[in-house]
């Protein structure tokens, strides 16, 4: 069988990796992927997340069996629903059901409609409107840009000042283009940060391990938000109540929800929760897996991953197994000045042998094809998996210090968290 994945990040990188590993795949293609890919044995190909009929083409051309979508933009541009009207199979929600992740807005009159537990809320275009809500309320209180702002649209706000102004920034100033036509203002909510991913046909459904992931730039959760630099799985002081109230209160309802609003959902589901005195609350939805959470959650997966996800797409019950051993931490590495301006055309460390996993996401080979340069914000990841959070810290920076990491950066603290308990 032969496969395709759509997307260049650590996160595709991790999903393609998987897929090579089962059983009956012969060839993993990547569309756009990135160089680093390469050493993994899988193979690039050079077509645009946004060029469907290109993409189109080359399934059909090269008898893939299936498609697997990394990136959201991918999906809000509903490249689900163009390979499906031409006949292909594609693991990821339609543009319809991806409006979950897209629309904040939406996902909120979801989770209200379905009595998902949410933060309270308020959405609003007009300026004045949402000046008048912040003050009523009160700080802290969080703004968000209502589309897509890849992470960079909310700001948690301490002061009504800042709240207001973050407001006037989207709504007035246009600071995120279209995305911030529309805020969604909400209540904050205060406790420890989980996500909870799982593989998603109509309402069945195949949680996956908790996964804690850490979005600021800086050691001790200081600096901008990014992506992601950094994260670990199974989240070991998260009770297993925790997960099961979050499946019977958010991912059940939501679901079942969908699929009454018409909008069946097909692909993984990320639900990223906050654990508050009240149980679990949603912050928000993603319609696909997380970077870097799927490279921390992925080489937990024993099981024929192409096989599961065959089975899920023909509505067939996948035999999903999990390792129980210890944890699986990764570590991303950055460009120097990311989530901001940062340099190109550094040089790579060698990519690790053995148990420590290299994904790579912003790499690029150098004019003689043999060197890895930097090429994006994150640069790659070192991912293991140990007995202890502090065990897996001590493989992973260990291996770090013995790499020449000059022009890039990482957190020195992934995983701490668990450790304070
Ligand atoms: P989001 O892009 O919606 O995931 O938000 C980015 C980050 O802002 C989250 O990872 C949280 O740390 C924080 N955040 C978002 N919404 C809230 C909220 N209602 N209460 C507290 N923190 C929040
Ligand atoms: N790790 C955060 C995200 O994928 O959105």
């Amino acid at each position: 069988m032969k496969l395709l994945v759509v997307g260049s990040g650590g996160r595709e990188h991790a999903i393609a990796k998987k897929l090579l590993e089962s059983k009956d795949v012969e060839k993993v293609f990547v569309a756009p992927g990135n160089d680093g890919m390469t050493l993994d044995g899988l193979d690039l190909i050079n077509i645009g997340i946004s060029e469907h009929s290109k993409l189109i083409d080359f399934v059909k051309a090269n008898d893939i069996a299936w498609t697997f979508i990394g990136p959201d933009d991918a999906l809000a541009a509903g490249i689900v629903d163009d390979f499906n009207a031409a006949g292909l199979k594609a693991f990821g929600p339609t543009k319809a059901a991806a409006e979950l992740e897209w629309s904040k807005d939406f996902a909120k009159e979801i989770m209200v409609k379905y009595d998902v537990p949410t933060a309270a809320y308020g959405t609003f275009s007009d300026f004045e409107e949402a000046k008048a809500y912040i003050e009523e309320k009160g700080a802290p209180i969080v703004v968000k840009a209502d589309g897509l702002a890849l992470g960079k649209g909310v700001v948690v706000a301490e002061t009504v000042e800042q709240a207001v102004e973050a407001a006037h920034e989207m709504l007035l100033d246009n600071k995120f283009g279209d995305s911030g036509a529309r805020v969604v203002i909400e209540e904050f909510l205060d406790g420890e940060e989980f996500s909870l991913f799982a593989f998603v046909n109509g309402d069945k459904f195949y949680i996956m391990p908790t996964a804690q992931d850490h979005k600021r730039a800086y050691d001790g959760d200081k600096g901008p938000n990014t992506g992601g630099m950094g994260a670990y799985a199974p989240v070991p002081h998260l009770p297993q109540s925790v997960v099961d109230t979050a499946v019977d209160t958010i991912v059940k309802p939501v679901l079942e929800g969908m699929i009454k609003e018409g909008r069946p959902y097909l692909g993984v589901l990320y639900a990223g929760l906050i654990l508050t005195a009240d149980g679990p609350k949603v912050i928000e939805f993603n319609s696909r897996f997380g970077d870097p959470e799927t490279q921390i959650i992925l080489p937990r997966l024993t099981s024929d991953f192409a096989q599961n996800i065959t089975d899920i797409l023909d509505g067939k019950k996948p035999a999903i197994t999990w390792t129980d051993k210890g944890v699986t931490l990764g570590v991303v590495v950055a460009s120097n000045g990311y989530p901001l301006a940062y340099e190109k055309g550094v040089k790579l460390p060698a990519k690790t042998e053995g148990d420590i996993i290299t994904y790579y996401a912003g790499a690029k080979f150098a004019e003689n094809g043999q060197d890895l340069l930097s090429n994006g914000g994150r640069v790659y990841m070192l991912v293991a998996t140990a007995d202890t959070v502090k065990d897996g810290q001590n493989i992973i920076y260990s291996q770090l210090n013995k790499q020449n990491t000059e022009g890039l950066f990482y957190r020195n603290d992934i995983g701490s968290k668990a450790l304070k308990d």
